[in-house]
């Protein structure tokens, strides 16, 4: 939902930065802000700034930033929604009312009752693992290799083998059947309630917040399903979620999330040391899942089983991952088996020494499948499809190594192959036409350089109250976020508060620049400052409208010429009368 503004101002007012910063980082007052160790990057020095009085954060070293809402988000690894909720709910403010606010409560109610039933029902599961009655579950999770701190650490659990254990035992404390065949706990036939997990091994699916959404049950022996999973119930939407989320969140600072098929290759690899591991819950992977793990690292590595139906399934994510944008490699894993029977048999070391490989490279693999290459149409059939995949690779690096690749794996020359994906090999510019290419004099390049910087120390000395009013305009302003920035100021905007209302990129980064500088100037010196930046910046504006009219001038009639020159010249007095501008 989207949230008043003034709502979201006041929450911010009363969400301290300082309290909420520390709560992860140690800080240490230095002048006006606060100064330590950066949460979203590795340091040894201190480089991260927070400043109370704005109500921000900023790294000097990654470059993080922003406000309270900012820092929640890269934190606690939630989008702003949950952040605002978040806080809200940290600083006791209450959420402006939602729309349909009664069966919003109600479905909350339902959805709190489930997960509640679910806390008990994993823990009742957990225990009895350790009771005679489930020592031939614990002896099937140890015979997998699964030490007791691992299964602590994921909550694994037994289901018995009887009819109605856990439904009779949630029945004492008080839940109606009702609400556990809601909760996919119990399953109603006729007149009777038994249990929907019966001797199986059970892996609690728990999320980044802790609760614990479902099940997945796996059988002891051949018995069918292999696994049985909770279906969606008002509280699990498999779709949107993955298993070990709760343990993705408590890493920090990984550099890629390891996607696996299945839950035993989870908590197989993490038993072995492998951090920032996670699955897809029974099904293949969806866009939703894609996003919510590309939240906690900058790529993503599937690692799916070796067999068949897994390669096809990385196929499958492959594309989910470049649609939504997400930087995703390939780790295949030999011998066609699944990540658990690989880390089982040759350890962790063998299992990290494993290189990943960029999508495009494993398509092309997966298009070699099947043909005979020492055969001359095998080859082509090779190659025809290969250039198919290469048309989607826009890093010509990239492109080049596979090109190269491709052009020693089937024969054909580097310039055929461009030519088969599409690409014309460039030719070499006839040499009269080379003469032509415009060279950009130092001198031109420094001058707009120091335009722009004019323009950016203009808005900082906007931003800090420093400008009176009535003496700047936006349409001074040529770049096109600078004359956003400066119009929303005119118009009253304070900038911390743009921060959190503005959701382009670069105009967040050009707000966090400025915000993050220290005013240079004094008061008294601010005017003058003003006044030198207004000039560069017209003497800009004015050598760029000086190049329009005259090379208007080459193709313009007689009458036109006139005017065009008259206006040449003024303007070439105004730029004299602006004396020849500072180059600092
Ligand atoms: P696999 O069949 O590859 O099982 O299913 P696995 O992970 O190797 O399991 P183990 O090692 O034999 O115990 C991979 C995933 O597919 C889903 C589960 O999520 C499983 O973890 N699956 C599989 C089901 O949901 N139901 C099934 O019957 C089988
Ligand atoms: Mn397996």
């Amino acid at each position: 939902m989207r949230y008043p503004t003034d709502w979201l101002e006041d929450l911010r007012a009363r969400a301290d930065i300082l309290s909420v910063v520390s709560e992860y980082v140690q800080l240490k007052q230095k002048g006006r802000s606060y100064w330590g160790l950066c949460p979203f990057h590795g340091e040894k020095t201190a480089s991260f700034k927070v400043d109370p009085e704005h109500g921000l954060y900023y790294c000097f070293g990654c470059k993080a930033g922003g406000t309270v809402f900012d820092f929640v988000m890269g934190m606690e690894r939630m989008d702003f929604s949950e952040a605002v909720r978040y806080l809200a709910d940290k600083f006791h403010v209450t959420l402006p009312d939602a729309p349909d606010d009664a069966r919003e409560e109600e479905r909350r109610t339902l959805r709190e009752n489930i997960l509640r039933l679910n806390r008990e029902a994993a823990m009742f599961f957990h225990k009895t693992l350790y009771t005679p009655e489930g020592a031939h579950v614990l002896e099937y999770l140890h015979g997998r290799g699964l030490d007791d701190r691992t299964i602590r650490l994921f909550g694994i659990g037994a289901s018995l083998n009887r009819w109605d254990a856990l439904t009779k035992h949630l029945e004492a404390q008080g839940a109606s059947v009702e609400l556990l065949a809601q909760a996919g706990l119990t399953v109603r036939k006729e007149e009777r309630a038994f249990d929907m997990f019966r001797n199986r091994a059970m892996f609690p699916i728990i999320d980044a917040r802790g609760s614990v959404l479902g099940f997945g049950g796996r059988a002891l022996g051949d018995a069918q399903p292999k696994y049985l999973n909770t279906a969606d119930t008002p509280a699990f939407n498999k779709r949107h979620n993955v298993y070990a989320a709760n343990l993705l969140r408590k890493t920090k600072n990984l550099k890629r999330v390891l996607l696996v098929e299945g839950y035993m290759d989870v908590v197989s690899l993490v038993s072995h040391g492998i951090e920032g591991v996670a699955a897809t819950l029974g099904t293949s992977l969806t866009e939703e899942q894609a996003k919510l793990l590309s939240r906690y690292a900058p790529e993503i590595w599937a690692a799916y089983d070796g067999d068949s139906a897994g390669q096809n399934a990385i196929l499958r994510a492959i594309g989910i991952f470049d649609a939504a944008g997400i930087p995703c490699r390939v780790l295949v894993i030999p011998g066609g088996q699944d990540p658990d029977e690989f880390i089982r048999d040759h350890g962790k070391e063998a299992f990290e020494a494993l290189k990943p490989m960029s999508g495009v490279l494993y398509r092309m693999l997966r298009a070699r499948d099947g043909l005979d290459l020492s055969d001359e149409e095998g080859r082509a059939k090779y190659a025809m499809a290969s250039a198919e995949i290469l048309r989607s690779v826009k890093q010509p690096v990239e492109l080049e190594n596979l090109l190269k690749r491709l052009s020693v794996e089937t024969g054909y020359s580097r310039e055929v192959l461009l030519q088969q994906i599409g690409i014309a090999p460039e030719k070499q510019p006839p040499s009269e036409r080379r003469r032509e290419v415009p060279v950009i004099r130092p001198a031109a390049a420094m001058q707009a350089d120091a335009g722009s910087r004019a323009e950016r120390t203009l808005l900082e000395l906007m931003c800090f109250g420093l400008v009176p009013e009535g003496i700047v305009s936006e349409d001074k302003f040529e770049n096109r976020d600078n004359r956003w920035l400066a119009q929303q100021l005119l118009a009253g905007k304070k900038p911390d508060a743009l921060l959190v209302t503005t959701e382009d990129e670069a105009r967040r980064k050009l707000l966090l620049e400025i915000l993050s500088s220290e005013p240079k100037v004094a008061q008294d010196e601010a005017m003058q400052m003003v006044a030198e930046c207004l000039e560069c910046m017209r003497r800009e504006w004015i050598e760029k409208r000086i190049a329009a009219l005259k090379a208007e001038m080459s193709g313009a009639e007689p009458e036109r010429k006139g005017s065009l020159l008259k206006e040449i010249m003024m303007l070439t007095n105004e730029k004299k009368s602006l004396g020849p501008g500072r180059k600092e």
